[in-house]
């Protein structure tokens, strides 16, 4: 019996099995169930997958109770400091922090890729004015793939990194257009002069009539953003990517399942529905404690929204960085009262909740979506458009996670089991005789 095993004993039969356990570098090891069936007959059963790896990743570490998170081995606090947003999406996609000649050529690639083949301009039209444009975004993907058939070559190294680089590069200009459409607005060409963050918001806000000027405080906290959110090891979305991904679907395809899966409220989602719930905070001017009190209450659905998270019990060091951005920001901007009313309010219900013993007990704090959407909101963003920054950002996570899926030769289709308790074996009766 190596230490790199554990043994499972059946006691209805008293058979035993040892499971191979594997180290990683940092974080659990996993026991390898793989053979579990075929010897002992069991599936194992984790709804929810609160204690399954689903593969193994060389892309983001998160160590949950203390709060850290890696790009490559990377602080995310250190990325946040010193890199960019597309210098973040090299060392996502090619396992290392970039030389400059080659974020250089990374760059010149991503512009080459940055416009949408003119039909999809026709695209928009098939949609209600106020769609909502997470519900674009995922259509829109999906649509893209109609122009790529070349990405079906998901076994071709070439093809994957040529989608990757055509997503990364378009999401930009697919979002941005989505905002135009909705305001009745021109759309607005993307930029080779300017950088990737700086090139998304004159999409999202320049207009034909005028020379856009990019406000340089917006930039940086736009890009500290995408940072922020460009990974996070095998959450919701990202699990979707892999598993579509893993039937040899297009990366279009692929992307498209995980744009609406992040569109949920209890994922991605989420940044869009707290600042709904600070206005309502603000506009019942009911105390905080009431709405803490609503959220620990088993028979009301209500949650407080941006807290809580499947694998910090500790604060999700992204929050922590963006409360900061937040903070600078409205100081810089002199922020209407407005955006500072929902930031104060936002404070102080951190405030409460961590005093709170059902949110200490619960190790439930503020996560990534919690103060992200009052940045958003503050730089004029329409709150439909706050996840859609977050698919943006995510883009190259979902495609570093599919390119590794994919580059493993003993990758293979996904395809879970299941604890079956529905009716045995049934004898079809006649509709007359029912
Ligand atoms: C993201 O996975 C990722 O990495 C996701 C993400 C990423 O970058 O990809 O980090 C992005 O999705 C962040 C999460 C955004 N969602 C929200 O802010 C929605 C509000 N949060 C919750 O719905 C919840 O916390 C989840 C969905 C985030 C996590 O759900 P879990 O892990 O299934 O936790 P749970 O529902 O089992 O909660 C455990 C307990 C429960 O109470 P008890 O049954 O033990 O009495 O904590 C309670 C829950 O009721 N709880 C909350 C709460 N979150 C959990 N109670 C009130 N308010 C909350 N927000």
């Amino acid at each position: 019996m190596g230490n790199d095993t554990v043994t499972i004993i059946d006691n209805a039969t008293g058979k035993r099995m040892e499971l191979p356990v594997f180290k990683g570098t940092c974080g659990p090891s996993v026991i390898d169930v793989r053979n579990l069936y075929r010897e002992m007959g069991y599936f194992t059963y984790d709804p929810g997958y609160l204690s399954t790896g689903s593969c193994d990743s060389k892309i983001t570490f998160i160590d949950g109770e203390n709060g850290t998170l890696l790009y490559r081995g990377y602080p995310i606090e250190q990325l946040a400091k010193h890199s960019t947003y597309p210098e973040v999406c090299y060392l996502l996609l090619y396992r290392k922090l970039p030389t400059k000649a080659e974020l250089e050529k990374f760059n010149e690639s991503i512009k080459k890729h940055s416009l949408l083949d003119e039909a999809m301009r026709v695209f928009y039209r098939g949609f209600r004015h106020d769609a909502h444009a997470m519900a674009i975004m995922v259509a829109g993907v999906g649509a893209l793939a109609s122009f790529y058939p070349e990405a079906l070559n998901v076994h071709d190294r070439n093809d994957r990194e040529t989608s990757a680089h055509r997503l990364i590069a378009k999401m930009p200009t697919l979002a941005a257009w989505s905002y135009k459409y909705s305001i009745g607005q021109p759309f607005t060409y993307p930029r080779n002069d300017l950088d990737f963050t700086a090139n998304f918001l004159s999409m999202m806000f320049g207009i034909p009539t005028e020379e856009y000027q990019a406000n340089e405080t917006f930039v940086k906290a736009m890009d500290l953003i995408l940072i922020l959110h460009a990974d996070h090891e095998q959450n919701a979305s990202t699990s979707t990517v892999r598993l579509t991904g893993s039937s040899e679907a297009s990366p279009f395809a692929a992307l498209s399942a995980g744009i609406g899966t992040l569109w949920g409220p209890a994922h991605g989602g989420a940044n869009e529905v707290v600042v709904h719930m600070l206005e309502e905070m603000i506009s019942s001017g009911k105390n905080l404690k009431h709405y803490i009190n609503r959220a620990k209450d088993k028979n009301d659905r209500f949650r407080l929204m941006g807290f809580g998270h499947r694998v910090y019990k500790n604060y999700d060091p992204r929050a922590k960085i963006i409360r900061q951005i937040c903070h600078q920001l409205l100081k810089e901007i002199g922020s209407d009262t407005e955006n500072q009313q929902l930031f104060d309010t936002a404070m102080a219900l951190e405030r409460v909740a961590l005093e709170d013993e059902y949110f200490i007990e619960r190790k439930l704090y503020p996560n990534v979506d919690f103060y992200s959407g009052i940045i958003f909101r503050a730089m004029g963003i329409p709150l439909n458009m706050f996840t859609v920054i977050f698919a943006l950002a995510r883009t190259v996570g979902w495609l570093a996670h599919w390119m590794e899926m994919m580059a493993d030769p003993d990758a293979r289709i996904s395809r879970p089991r299941q604890l079956y308790t529905g009716p045995d074996l049934q004898k079809y009766v006649p509709i007359e005789k029912r």
